[in-house]
């Protein structure tokens, strides 16, 4: 069967397609309907924190599937208690409510209600090349241009500052400002980490005003920055936390996290979703959250993050303006486009991952990768970006000296975040 063919006459058109079909997936590999395996490292755009299939995801979905697939949230469920008991545990407080969603979009709509509901203000403040979602809400916060302008109108007010620029920050937050938000490290926009002096501005001008701070922590949560949450980098507490992504181990499931003051101001029946805090996505969730809290991941993360961040900077090229980012949210920006560099990763040496922005080239990769995996892959990068240039043995013998060299042996963490989920 083309499968291809069949899904480019369908499709709604508003992505760019491979054109290789994937069909399967293990930890930190993918392979295509020809049977080439990929090394993903981008694993969903970060929604494979533990790699694909992660077995305590899966059997947690297989035996729930069994169980009881669906019940809205008017009903108690076992299930939902146990992931949000689950999620809360790996919080500090006060953040102790939970509002499941299907998606990082939703938990910011809900994010950008209940901030409304909760201080009676309208106007949110929000960060020059901000990605939070696509929705009306959450894309009236979003500042790509091309996103947004078709769109038009969209929730007003909304003042974006540059990132990483207290001054204007202080400026923008007013009395009239429901709530400030913003990623700890900017995703889609670049890679692009934000500075200790910004987030702690950022929570100290919000409680002087009586805004809120949200922090969207959906791309950088749970593991992916080398802590359980980036806010922990920052020493910063939000009143509002989103996460979506690593939540459910692969199964669609966001929350949207805050306070008991928060959430009792928000009316009941003001806000719902149908599928939020289903059964299936409650048990995955509770899994893919045991695994990295248990398996104290965001310590791996952490050590191969600086492994990975260590060979890329000692790329000799011409064409890398910047190598940087947090635990494994990589980002390697070039003075060209990264399209046709990403291209070849994906040709020549069966490396997957996409662009943020333009210009560069953005790695996720799973918790699951190994330091060799990720050496191989900056020697992928390096001969990509130097055609013609000397070449490099890709996961070869002859290594070259200037990579740095795998120093210690890093256990698989699958079997031991196996234990205590289910
Ligand atoms: C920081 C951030 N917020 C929100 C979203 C939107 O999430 P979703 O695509 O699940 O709706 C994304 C997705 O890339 C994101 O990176």
């Amino acid at each position: 069967m083309d499968w291809l063919s069949i899904e480019k006459r369908h499709d709604s058109g508003v992505y760019a397609k491979s054109d290789f079909v994937i069909v399967r997936g293990e930890g930190a590999y993918v392979w295509d309907a020809e049977g080439n395996r990929y090394l993903d490292l981008i694993n969903g755009i970060g929604v494979g924190f533990l790699g694909h299939r992660h077995p305590a995801v899966v059997e947690a979905i297989k035996k729930q599937a069994e169980t009881l697939a669906v019940l809205p949230q008017v009903f108690a469920s076992d299930r939902r208690a146990e992931f949000y008991k689950t999620l809360v545990e790996t919080l500090p407080e006060p953040l102790t409510r939970v509002f499941p969603t299907n998606s990082g979009t939703e938990a910011v709509e809900a994010a950008l209600k209940f901030a409304r509901a909760a201080t009676g203000k309208k106007k949110f403040v929000a960060a020059m090349r901000s990605f939070h979602g696509r929705s009306f809400g959450s894309l009236s916060i979003t500042w790509e241009k091309k996103y947004r302008e078709p769109f038009k109108p969209l929730v007003e007010p909304v003042e974006f500052i540059p990132y990483n620029d207290v001054e204007a920050l202080e400026k923008a937050v007013d009395g009239e400002t429901a709530a400030v938000i913003l990623e700890p490290v900017q995703g889609e926009g670049g890679v692009r980490p934000a500075t200790p002096e910004f987030l702690q501005a950022a929570r100290e001008v919000t409680r002087e005003k009586g805004a809120l701070l949200v922090l969207d922590e959906i791309q950088t949560g749970l593991g992916r920055t080398g802590r359980m949450y980036a806010f922990e980098h920052y020493g910063v507490v939000p009143d509002i936390l989103t996460l979506a992504k690593p939540l459910g181990g692969g199964f669609p499931l966001g929350s949207m996290v805050t306070t008991d003051e928060i959430a009792d101001r928000m009316p009941k029946g003001a806000h719902g979703s149908t599928f939020g805090g289903n059964p299936l996505a409650m048990a995955a969730g509770t899994a893919a959250v045991r695994a990295v809290w248990e398996g104290r991941l965001w310590e791996r993360a952490e050590r191969l993050g600086a492994v990975f961040m260590e060979a890329l900077r000692a790329i000799e090229s011409k064409k890398v303006r910047e190598v940087r980012g947090l635990g494994l949210m990589v980002g390697v920006e070039l003075k060209e486009k990264a399209a046709p560099y990403l291209k070849r990763l994906a040709e020549e040496h069966k490396i997957l991952t996409i662009q943020a922005g333009p210009n560069v080239m953005r790695f996720l990769p799973p918790v699951v990768v190994t330091e060799e995996e990720l050496l191989g892959a900056a020697r992928a990068v390096a001969e990509v970006l130097n055609e013609g240039g000397r070449k490099w043995d890709v996961g070869g013998k002859k290594k070259t000296t200037r990579f740095p060299q795998p120093t210690s042996h890093i256990p698989h963490p699958t079997s031991h975040t196996l234990k205590g989920a289910s």
